[in-house]
């Protein structure tokens, strides 16, 4: 792709120099990156090994929770120093900080070593945004509102080469009352099914097995469509391209997860039998608040409905704890409901306020100590499930995506199963990317160990 600037040829502007992307938050963050390194490939950017060397450090952020903007924040003042040595290091911000106006102003009043400031929404501009800051010396800010443009031309430089994360929707309509993912991701974009076929079938033709699907919430895919077409349906058509051998998605918004889609997961031998199903909350009260549009009783019906249907399904779900007014019986609820579902697994979140959002300006916000003591009451209900579910894996032979190798021992390889459990088997690293049948020996609360058989 050529990038098109009415004044000069930019294509060349990374030529000999060298960029570094940092990456904070969720898979759809990963894959911008993915793409911004693309692009600066593109520009004749080559990667850095380190900050030292590099001509561009870019920050992809995350807002989702304070904990995360800290980070950011912290690595920001890390690099005046480096600035002040190296002026013409270019030092950007992106991502979902970059899209409020407030964490925007802060980062430009507290952080002036920072020279480009851009969304989430218009990545393909970066080239533009380089020469415009290159050209001038100036600040240079772009911000878009409205949920990204659906730029085909956009290729992705990815992490690895036989799986892959592939956007079929951007933004989120769903305005969670704790969530400032719709204010910094924009309004529900469905990507046109072909384009996502095509993508996938050229990824197939490189050799890629395995696809993630993207959105932040998969199961409303294809309502701002023209034509009448839906997540089931795209599983269905994607379970047919041949070369890829296992689909997965994140995540399933439980309001939306129709009986199609069941069904369709059921049928199709190439949708790995695992579903994220972010509950939040066990209390209906609390559920209410958060807008999350279930309750207690809708979300259990629908979990017996997928069990029933798919007997050895594995579930994950993403769970807050001390929402603005939450009891100590609104949280026993979600421990009820923690050990009725038997989740394989739960991301546990303790809330965090973010400015913006309708939760913030709850007045009852739960102290600091209940909460963390809430937090450790769920996760003592949570591992001891994902335990004994791991402990049936024992002596089983599984089939394993060998994705990587340990870091502190070269012999060890890790992968995943077609449920996503984690696992760690000795191994040549030539494997990587293959699959290989695994025999499991040994479980832990988060993973499972064995031998290739
Ligand atoms: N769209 C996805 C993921 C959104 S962010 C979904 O709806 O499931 C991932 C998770 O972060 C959420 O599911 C929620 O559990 C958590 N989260 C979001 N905002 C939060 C906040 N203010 N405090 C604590 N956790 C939060
Ligand atoms: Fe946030 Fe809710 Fe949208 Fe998920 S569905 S991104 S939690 S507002
Ligand atoms: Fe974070 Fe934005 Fe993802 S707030 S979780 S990076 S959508």
């Amino acid at each position: 792709m050529k990038f098109e600037n009415k004044f000069e040829n930019i294509n060349d502007i990374g030529k000999g120099k060298k960029y570094m992307i940092f990456t904070y938050g969720c898979q759809m963050n990963e894959h911008d990156s993915e793409e911004i390194a693309w692009i600066l490939e593109n520009m004749g950017y080559s990667p850095a090994i380190n900050k030292e060397e590099s001509n561009l450090i870019i920050f992809n952020t995350c807002s989702v929770r304070e904990n995360a903007d800290l980070k950011v924040y912290g690595q920001l003042g890390a690099l005046k120093a480096l600035k002040r040595e190296k002026p013409d290091l270019t030092i950007a911000v992106c991502g979902c900080m970059s899209q409020q106006e407030s964490v925007r102003n802060f980062i430009m009043d507290k952080f002036k070593h920072v020279d480009i400031i851009f969304g989430t929404n218009n990545i393909h501009k970066l080239p533009q945004l380089i020469n415009n800051h290159l050209q001038t010396g100036e600040t240079v800010v772009d911000i878009v509102e409205e949920s990204r443009e659906i730029v085909e031309s956009i290729d992705s430089h990815r992490k690895y080469d036989f799986k892959a994360f592939v956007n079929i929707m951007y933004g989120c309509n769903n305005f969670c009352t704790y969530c400032i993912v719709p204010y910094t991701r924009g309004r529900e974009k469905s990507r046109k099914p072909e384009s996502i076929l095509k993508e996938i079938e050229t990824l197939a033709e490189k050799g890629y097995k395995e696809i993630t699907l993207l959105g932040q919430n998969v199961n409303s895919y294809g309502k701002n469509l023209k034509n009448p077409y839906t997540f089931a349906q795209l599983l269905r058509d994607i379970n047919k391209i041949e070369g890829i051998e296992r689909i997965r998605f994140m995540t399933s918004h439980p309001k939306d997860l129709s009986d199609e889609l069941i069904y369709a997961m059921r049928d199709c031998d190439k949708v790995c039998k695992h579903l994220h199903l972010p509950v939040q909350s066990g209390s209906d009260k609390i559920l209410k608040n958060m807008n999350r549009k279930y309750t207690k009783e809708n979300y259990l019906e629908l979990v017996k409905k997928i069990k029933t249907e798919i007997p050895d399904i594995a579930l994950t779900t993403d769970i807050i704890v001390g929402f603005p007014g939450e009891t100590e019986e609104d949280f026993e609820e979600t421990l009820d409901l923690v050990k009725k579902v038997r989740y394989d697994s739960a991301y546990t979140f303790l809330y965090s306020k973010r400015e913006g959002t309708i939760a913030a300006k709850q007045e009852e916000q739960v102290p600091e100590d209940i909460k963390h003591k809430r937090f450790q009451r769920l996760l003592d209900t949570l591992y001891p499930i994902s335990y004994e579910i791991n402990s049936s894996y024992i002596g089983q032979t599984v089939k394993v995506l060998v994705e990587d190798i340990s870091k502190n021992d070269e012999t060890v390889l890790s992968g995943r199963t077609d449920s996503s459990k984690l696992v760690h088997f000795k191994g040549n690293k030539e494997l990587i990317g293959t699959f290989v049948d695994v025999k499991i020996t040994n479980v832990k609360t988060f993973t499972l160990e064995g031998h290739i058989v």
